[in-house]
Protein backbone atom coordinates (compact mmCIF):
# COMPACT_ATOMS: atom_id res chain seq x y z
CA UNK A 1 0.00 0.00 0.00
CA UNK A 2 1.36 3.45 -0.89
CA UNK A 3 1.28 6.30 1.72
CA UNK A 4 2.51 9.35 2.49
CA UNK A 5 5.35 9.87 4.33
CA UNK A 6 4.55 13.27 5.90
CA UNK A 7 1.15 11.89 7.23
CA UNK A 8 3.43 9.61 9.78
CA UNK A 9 4.66 12.95 10.96
CA UNK A 10 1.64 14.35 12.98
CA UNK A 11 0.87 14.90 16.03
CA UNK A 12 -2.59 13.73 17.19
CA UNK A 13 -4.77 16.48 17.88
CA UNK A 14 -5.01 17.34 21.15
CA UNK A 15 -8.80 16.76 21.92
CA UNK A 16 -7.50 13.19 20.79
CA UNK A 17 -4.62 13.32 23.53
CA UNK A 18 -6.85 14.80 26.09
CA UNK A 19 -9.73 12.03 25.64
CA UNK A 20 -6.96 9.69 25.65
CA UNK A 21 -5.90 10.94 29.27
CA UNK A 22 -9.63 11.09 30.81
CA UNK A 23 -10.25 7.63 29.23
CA UNK A 24 -9.21 5.99 32.55
CA UNK A 25 -10.47 8.84 34.92
CA UNK A 26 -13.18 8.17 37.10
CA UNK A 27 -15.05 11.25 36.66
CA UNK A 28 -17.42 12.63 40.03
CA UNK A 29 -20.61 12.73 37.92
CA UNK A 30 -22.82 14.15 41.20
CA UNK A 31 -22.06 17.54 39.71
CA UNK A 32 -22.72 17.95 36.03
CA UNK A 33 -19.78 17.94 33.03
CA UNK A 34 -18.87 21.62 32.46
CA UNK A 35 -16.35 21.72 29.29
CA UNK A 36 -14.16 24.59 28.59
CA UNK A 37 -11.36 22.61 26.93
CA UNK A 38 -12.74 23.57 23.10
CA UNK A 39 -12.88 26.81 21.63
CA UNK A 40 -16.42 26.61 20.32
CA UNK A 41 -18.44 29.55 20.03
CA UNK A 42 -21.91 29.06 22.16
CA UNK A 43 -23.37 32.32 22.03
CA UNK A 44 -26.40 32.59 19.58
CA UNK A 45 -26.17 33.03 15.89
CA UNK A 46 -27.48 36.27 14.42
CA UNK A 47 -30.57 36.28 13.65
CA UNK A 48 -30.07 38.16 10.37
CA UNK A 49 -28.24 35.16 9.30
CA UNK A 50 -30.74 32.26 10.76
CA UNK A 51 -33.54 34.08 8.80
CA UNK A 52 -31.98 33.50 5.70
CA UNK A 53 -32.45 29.55 6.01
CA UNK A 54 -36.36 30.36 5.40
CA UNK A 55 -35.90 32.19 2.18
CA UNK A 56 -36.90 28.80 0.21
CA UNK A 57 -36.85 30.10 -3.31
CA UNK A 58 -33.33 32.39 -2.76
CA UNK A 59 -32.31 28.73 -1.45
CA UNK A 60 -33.49 26.66 -4.11
CA UNK A 61 -31.69 28.56 -6.60
CA UNK A 62 -28.47 28.53 -5.16
CA UNK A 63 -28.66 24.71 -4.43
CA UNK A 64 -28.84 23.98 -7.84
CA UNK A 65 -25.96 25.78 -9.11
CA UNK A 66 -22.14 25.23 -8.86
CA UNK A 67 -20.68 28.29 -6.76
CA UNK A 68 -17.31 30.08 -8.23
CA UNK A 69 -13.82 29.86 -6.04
CA UNK A 70 -13.52 33.21 -6.25
CA UNK A 71 -16.81 33.97 -4.42
CA UNK A 72 -19.80 36.45 -5.74
CA UNK A 73 -18.12 40.36 -6.16
CA UNK A 74 -21.06 41.24 -3.64
CA UNK A 75 -19.17 39.07 -1.05
CA UNK A 76 -16.16 40.12 -1.86
CA UNK A 77 -16.96 43.98 -1.96
CA UNK A 78 -19.10 43.69 1.85
CA UNK A 79 -15.89 41.98 3.09
CA UNK A 80 -13.85 45.03 1.35
CA UNK A 81 -16.08 47.68 3.59
CA UNK A 82 -15.90 45.60 6.69
CA UNK A 83 -11.91 45.63 6.03
CA UNK A 84 -11.90 49.44 5.52
CA UNK A 85 -14.38 50.24 8.34
CA UNK A 86 -12.65 47.70 11.20
CA UNK A 87 -8.89 48.30 9.62
CA UNK A 88 -8.60 51.62 7.53
CA UNK A 89 -7.62 49.19 4.74
CA UNK A 90 -8.05 49.83 1.22
CA UNK A 91 -8.40 46.50 -0.82
CA UNK A 92 -9.25 45.43 -4.58
CA UNK A 93 -12.58 43.16 -4.29
CA UNK A 94 -11.21 41.74 -7.46
CA UNK A 95 -8.31 40.26 -6.59
CA UNK A 96 -7.24 40.94 -3.11
CA UNK A 97 -10.09 39.00 -1.32
CA UNK A 98 -11.07 35.10 -1.27
CA UNK A 99 -13.53 33.63 0.19
CA UNK A 100 -12.55 30.38 2.51
CA UNK A 101 -14.38 27.53 4.41
CA UNK A 102 -13.52 28.48 7.60
CA UNK A 103 -9.78 29.74 8.65
CA UNK A 104 -8.64 26.24 9.23
CA UNK A 105 -9.00 24.93 6.07
CA UNK A 106 -7.49 28.17 4.81
CA UNK A 107 -4.57 28.16 6.76
CA UNK A 108 -3.80 24.76 5.62
CA UNK A 109 -4.08 24.87 2.29
CA UNK A 110 -2.60 28.47 1.93
CA UNK A 111 0.71 26.60 2.91
CA UNK A 112 -0.04 23.84 0.22
CA UNK A 113 0.06 26.00 -2.62
CA UNK A 114 3.10 28.27 -1.38
CA UNK A 115 5.52 26.29 -0.19
CA UNK A 116 8.30 24.66 -2.36
CA UNK A 117 9.17 21.29 -1.24
CA UNK A 118 12.40 21.75 -1.09
CA UNK A 119 14.04 19.58 1.70
CA UNK A 120 15.54 22.31 4.18
CA UNK A 121 12.16 24.67 3.77
CA UNK A 122 11.33 26.03 6.72
CA UNK A 123 7.95 27.41 8.45
CA UNK A 124 7.98 29.47 11.72
CA UNK A 125 5.12 28.87 13.67
CA UNK A 126 3.83 30.24 17.70
CA UNK A 127 4.42 27.84 20.59
CA UNK A 128 2.00 27.02 22.52
CA UNK A 129 -0.25 26.81 19.10
CA UNK A 130 -2.91 26.07 16.73
CA UNK A 131 -2.08 22.79 15.34
CA UNK A 132 -3.16 23.29 12.01
CA UNK A 133 0.15 25.26 11.32
CA UNK A 134 2.89 22.38 12.12
CA UNK A 135 0.25 19.91 10.41
CA UNK A 136 -0.14 22.42 7.50
CA UNK A 137 3.76 22.85 7.24
CA UNK A 138 4.84 18.84 7.21
CA UNK A 139 2.15 17.88 4.83
CA UNK A 140 3.68 20.31 2.31
CA UNK A 141 7.22 18.99 3.28
CA UNK A 142 8.53 21.44 5.33
CA UNK A 143 9.62 21.54 9.01
CA UNK A 144 8.52 23.57 11.56
CA UNK A 145 9.73 25.89 13.58
CA UNK A 146 8.97 27.15 17.06
CA UNK A 147 8.80 30.77 18.12
CA UNK A 148 7.82 29.85 22.08
CA UNK A 149 6.11 31.80 24.39
CA UNK A 150 7.29 31.79 27.82
CA UNK A 151 6.15 33.35 31.24
CA UNK A 152 9.08 35.06 31.44
CA UNK A 153 8.85 37.12 28.95
CA UNK A 154 4.96 38.16 29.67
CA UNK A 155 4.22 35.42 26.81
CA UNK A 156 5.52 37.42 23.86
CA UNK A 157 6.71 35.83 21.13
CA UNK A 158 11.07 36.62 20.99
CA UNK A 159 11.10 36.72 17.09
CA UNK A 160 14.73 38.37 17.50
CA UNK A 161 15.37 35.03 19.16
CA UNK A 162 15.72 33.55 15.67
CA UNK A 163 19.49 33.35 13.67
CA UNK A 164 19.99 34.51 10.17
CA UNK A 165 20.71 30.67 9.46
CA UNK A 166 16.73 30.19 10.51
CA UNK A 167 15.47 32.79 8.34
CA UNK A 168 17.36 32.62 5.51
CA UNK A 169 15.80 28.58 5.09
CA UNK A 170 12.06 29.90 6.11
CA UNK A 171 9.64 30.03 3.41
CA UNK A 172 6.09 31.03 5.25
CA UNK A 173 5.54 32.64 8.91
CA UNK A 174 2.59 31.99 10.63
CA UNK A 175 1.41 34.04 13.52
CA UNK A 176 -1.52 34.47 15.61
CA UNK A 177 -2.60 37.51 16.93
CA UNK A 178 -4.54 38.00 19.21
CA UNK A 179 -3.29 34.47 19.72
CA UNK A 180 -5.40 31.55 21.21
CA UNK A 181 -3.99 30.30 23.83
CA UNK A 182 -2.45 32.86 25.31
CA UNK A 183 -3.91 35.63 24.44
CA UNK A 184 -1.64 37.84 23.65
CA UNK A 185 -1.28 40.41 20.44
CA UNK A 186 1.59 41.53 18.71
CA UNK A 187 2.39 45.12 18.57
CA UNK A 188 2.45 47.00 15.62
CA UNK A 189 6.37 47.58 15.76
CA UNK A 190 6.44 43.87 15.98
CA UNK A 191 4.31 42.81 12.71
CA UNK A 192 6.77 46.12 11.16
CA UNK A 193 9.67 44.32 12.06
CA UNK A 194 8.87 40.76 11.00
CA UNK A 195 7.22 42.27 7.74
CA UNK A 196 10.54 43.84 7.52
CA UNK A 197 12.33 40.50 7.81
CA UNK A 198 9.69 39.07 5.21
CA UNK A 199 11.83 41.06 2.09
CA UNK A 200 15.02 40.72 3.58
CA UNK A 201 15.12 37.03 3.60
CA UNK A 202 12.07 36.38 1.11
CA UNK A 203 8.94 34.93 3.45
CA UNK A 204 5.73 34.88 3.50
CA UNK A 205 3.28 35.54 6.04
CA UNK A 206 0.11 34.03 7.13
CA UNK A 207 -1.65 36.20 9.78
CA UNK A 208 -4.42 34.83 12.11
CA UNK A 209 -6.55 37.24 12.88
CA UNK A 210 -9.54 35.16 13.90
CA UNK A 211 -9.94 36.14 17.44
CA UNK A 212 -9.64 39.93 16.21
CA UNK A 213 -13.30 40.73 17.09
CA UNK A 214 -13.36 39.25 20.56
CA UNK A 215 -11.71 41.44 22.96
CA UNK A 216 -11.98 43.41 26.36
CA UNK A 217 -10.93 47.17 25.64
CA UNK A 218 -12.23 49.27 22.87
CA UNK A 219 -9.21 51.19 22.98
CA UNK A 220 -6.78 48.48 22.58
CA UNK A 221 -8.59 46.52 19.69
CA UNK A 222 -6.08 44.49 18.13
CA UNK A 223 -5.19 45.37 14.78
CA UNK A 224 -4.55 43.93 11.63
CA UNK A 225 -1.13 43.12 9.70
CA UNK A 226 -2.34 44.58 6.79
CA UNK A 227 -2.88 47.87 8.66
CA UNK A 228 0.56 47.94 9.67
CA UNK A 229 1.53 47.26 6.24
CA UNK A 230 -0.24 50.05 5.03
CA UNK A 231 1.27 52.41 7.24
CA UNK A 232 4.92 51.39 6.44
CA UNK A 233 4.38 51.99 2.83
CA UNK A 234 3.68 48.26 1.69
CA UNK A 235 0.88 49.39 0.18
CA UNK A 236 0.05 46.20 -2.01
CA UNK A 237 0.58 43.81 0.81
CA UNK A 238 3.49 42.18 -0.04
CA UNK A 239 4.19 39.08 1.24
CA UNK A 240 1.30 39.91 3.73
CA UNK A 241 -2.31 37.81 4.15
CA UNK A 242 -4.65 37.78 6.51
CA UNK A 243 -7.06 35.46 8.05
CA UNK A 244 -10.80 36.44 9.60
CA UNK A 245 -13.50 34.09 10.12
CA UNK A 246 -17.25 34.44 11.03
CA UNK A 247 -16.81 31.33 13.73
CA UNK A 248 -15.96 33.40 16.94
CA UNK A 249 -16.94 37.21 15.41
CA UNK A 250 -20.07 36.07 14.93
CA UNK A 251 -21.32 32.65 16.61
CA UNK A 252 -21.19 30.98 13.13
CA UNK A 253 -18.23 28.02 14.22
CA UNK A 254 -20.81 25.87 11.90
CA UNK A 255 -21.21 27.85 8.83
CA UNK A 256 -17.38 27.24 7.42
CA UNK A 257 -16.70 30.59 6.60
CA UNK A 258 -13.94 33.38 6.34
CA UNK A 259 -11.58 34.99 3.86
CA UNK A 260 -8.14 35.36 2.92
CA UNK A 261 -6.67 38.73 2.08
CA UNK A 262 -3.72 40.63 1.30
CA UNK A 263 -0.92 40.33 -1.43
CA UNK A 264 -2.41 40.19 -4.70
CA UNK A 265 0.18 37.41 -6.26
CA UNK A 266 -0.10 35.34 -3.46
CA UNK A 267 -3.80 35.26 -3.94
CA UNK A 268 -3.32 34.60 -7.32
CA UNK A 269 -1.70 31.31 -6.85
CA UNK A 270 -3.83 30.57 -3.63
CA UNK A 271 -6.53 31.28 -6.29
CA UNK A 272 -5.25 28.05 -8.98
CA UNK A 273 -4.58 25.94 -6.26
CA UNK A 274 -8.43 26.10 -4.67
CA UNK A 275 -10.01 25.80 -8.34
CA UNK A 276 -8.47 22.77 -8.10
CA UNK A 277 -8.37 21.72 -4.48
CA UNK A 278 -12.41 21.94 -5.06
CA UNK A 279 -13.58 24.05 -2.11
CA UNK A 280 -15.52 26.41 -3.35
CA UNK A 281 -18.03 28.52 -0.71
CA UNK A 282 -21.45 27.02 -1.22
CA UNK A 283 -23.82 29.80 -2.71
CA UNK A 284 -25.85 29.84 0.28
CA UNK A 285 -22.77 30.09 3.00
CA UNK A 286 -22.27 33.13 0.47
CA UNK A 287 -25.27 34.83 1.42
CA UNK A 288 -25.04 33.95 5.10
CA UNK A 289 -21.95 35.21 5.48
CA UNK A 290 -22.38 38.75 3.33
CA UNK A 291 -25.20 39.22 5.95
CA UNK A 292 -23.05 38.38 8.80
CA UNK A 293 -19.68 41.11 7.77
CA UNK A 294 -22.47 43.61 6.50
CA UNK A 295 -23.63 43.76 10.58
CA UNK A 296 -21.74 45.24 13.22
CA UNK A 297 -24.62 45.04 15.98
CA UNK A 298 -24.51 41.36 16.48
CA UNK A 299 -20.79 41.55 16.87
CA UNK A 300 -20.97 44.75 19.94
CA UNK A 301 -23.31 42.63 21.56
CA UNK A 302 -21.51 39.31 21.49
CA UNK A 303 -18.21 41.30 22.75
CA UNK A 304 -20.27 42.51 26.05
CA UNK A 305 -21.20 39.42 26.72
CA UNK A 306 -17.58 38.19 26.73
CA UNK A 307 -16.88 41.39 28.47
CA UNK A 308 -19.46 40.55 31.26
CA UNK A 309 -17.98 37.17 31.71
CA UNK A 310 -14.66 37.91 32.15
CA UNK A 311 -15.20 40.25 34.29
CA UNK A 312 -16.95 37.93 36.00
CA UNK A 313 -14.77 34.86 36.23
CA UNK A 314 -11.73 36.99 37.09
CA UNK A 315 -13.05 38.28 40.43
CA UNK A 316 -13.86 34.76 41.13
CA UNK A 317 -10.34 33.44 40.15
CA UNK A 318 -8.06 36.21 41.06
CA UNK A 319 -7.30 35.22 44.13
CA UNK A 320 -6.65 31.42 43.72
CA UNK A 321 -5.05 31.97 40.51
CA UNK A 322 -2.37 34.02 38.30
CA UNK A 323 -4.71 35.74 35.83
CA UNK A 324 -3.64 37.30 32.94
CA UNK A 325 -6.53 39.21 31.51
CA UNK A 326 -6.24 38.51 27.14
CA UNK A 327 -5.78 40.94 24.66
CA UNK A 328 -8.03 39.18 22.86
CA UNK A 329 -10.04 36.19 22.12
CA UNK A 330 -11.99 34.13 25.18
CA UNK A 331 -9.21 31.96 26.36
CA UNK A 332 -7.57 32.21 29.85
CA UNK A 333 -3.60 30.43 29.81
CA UNK A 334 -3.32 29.87 33.48
CA UNK A 335 -0.39 28.39 35.53
CA UNK A 336 -1.22 25.37 37.17
CA UNK A 337 0.61 24.05 40.71
CA UNK A 338 1.59 20.58 39.25
CA UNK A 339 1.81 19.12 35.81
CA UNK A 340 -0.42 20.55 33.46
CA UNK A 341 -1.96 16.89 32.65
CA UNK A 342 -2.30 15.64 36.13
CA UNK A 343 -3.65 18.97 36.98
CA UNK A 344 -6.52 18.27 34.27
CA UNK A 345 -7.18 14.69 35.16
CA UNK A 346 -7.85 15.63 38.63
CA UNK A 347 -10.14 18.54 38.19
CA UNK A 348 -11.93 15.93 35.87
CA UNK A 349 -12.26 13.21 38.38
CA UNK A 350 -13.03 15.58 41.09
CA UNK A 351 -14.93 18.03 39.97
CA UNK A 352 -15.71 17.23 36.16
CA UNK A 353 -14.55 19.95 34.39
CA UNK A 354 -12.67 19.54 31.01
CA UNK A 355 -9.69 22.02 30.57
CA UNK A 356 -7.00 21.56 27.90
CA UNK A 357 -3.11 20.57 29.17
CA UNK A 358 -1.15 23.10 27.67
CA UNK A 359 1.41 21.01 27.08
CA UNK A 360 -0.80 18.87 24.63
CA UNK A 361 -0.83 22.85 22.80
CA UNK A 362 3.05 23.21 22.66
CA UNK A 363 6.32 21.30 21.66
CA UNK A 364 9.46 20.97 24.00
CA UNK A 365 12.10 23.43 22.46
CA UNK A 366 15.81 23.35 23.76
CA UNK A 367 14.70 21.10 26.34
CA UNK A 368 11.71 23.34 27.36
CA UNK A 369 7.86 23.10 26.83
CA UNK A 370 6.24 26.42 27.10
CA UNK A 371 2.75 24.99 27.66
CA UNK A 372 4.09 22.69 30.48
CA UNK A 373 2.39 23.49 33.63
CA UNK A 374 -0.33 25.62 31.97
CA UNK A 375 -4.12 24.92 31.08
CA UNK A 376 -5.78 26.36 28.49
CA UNK A 377 -9.64 27.70 29.70
CA UNK A 378 -12.10 28.64 27.50
CA UNK A 379 -15.03 30.74 28.26
CA UNK A 380 -17.24 29.99 25.31
CA UNK A 381 -20.76 28.77 28.00
CA UNK A 382 -23.53 30.44 28.90
CA UNK A 383 -22.43 33.06 32.14
CA UNK A 384 -23.85 31.00 35.26
CA UNK A 385 -21.93 28.25 33.92
CA UNK A 386 -18.60 29.73 33.54
CA UNK A 387 -18.96 30.76 36.69
CA UNK A 388 -19.93 27.59 38.28
CA UNK A 389 -16.87 26.37 36.83
CA UNK A 390 -14.53 29.32 38.08
CA UNK A 391 -16.34 28.53 41.78
CA UNK A 392 -15.03 24.20 40.85
CA UNK A 393 -11.69 25.43 40.22
CA UNK A 394 -11.19 28.00 43.10
CA UNK A 395 -12.37 25.04 45.21
CA UNK A 396 -9.51 22.82 43.92
CA UNK A 397 -7.24 24.91 43.83
CA UNK A 398 -7.50 24.81 47.61
CA UNK A 399 -5.87 21.14 47.67
CA UNK A 400 -2.31 22.78 46.49
C1 LIG B 1 -6.11 30.26 16.29
C2 LIG B 1 -7.19 29.68 15.48
N1 LIG B 1 -7.14 29.81 14.16
C3 LIG B 1 -8.08 29.29 13.37
C4 LIG B 1 -9.15 28.59 13.90
C5 LIG B 1 -10.15 27.99 12.96
O1 LIG B 1 -11.37 28.64 12.97
P1 LIG B 1 -12.40 28.47 11.80
O2 LIG B 1 -11.90 27.41 10.89
O3 LIG B 1 -13.67 28.10 12.44
O4 LIG B 1 -12.44 29.80 11.11
C6 LIG B 1 -9.25 28.42 15.28
C7 LIG B 1 -10.37 27.67 15.86
O5 LIG B 1 -10.48 27.38 17.01
C8 LIG B 1 -8.24 28.97 16.10
O6 LIG B 1 -8.27 28.85 17.43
Amino acid sequence: MYSNPNLDKLVSYPFERLNKLLNTVNTNNNVNHIALSIGEPKHAPPQIVLDFLSEHEKLKKLLSAYPSTKGGLELRQAICSWIQARFAVTLDAENEILPVNGTREALFSFAQSLLSGRPKSLVVMPNPFYQIYEGAALLAGASPYYCSSYETDDYQQDFDSIKPNIWKDTELVYICSPANPTGKSLTDKELASLIELAHQYDFYIASDECYSEIYLKTEKRPTSILTVSDRMGNKNHERCVAFHSLSKRSNLPGLRSGFAAGDKNLLEQYFLYRTYHGCAMAGHVQEMSLLAWSDESHVIENRKRYKEKFNSVEAILSDSYSINTPEGGFYHWIKTPIDDQEFSALLMEEFNVKVMPGSFLSREQSKKNPGSNHIRVAWVSELTECQEAANRLVEFAKRF
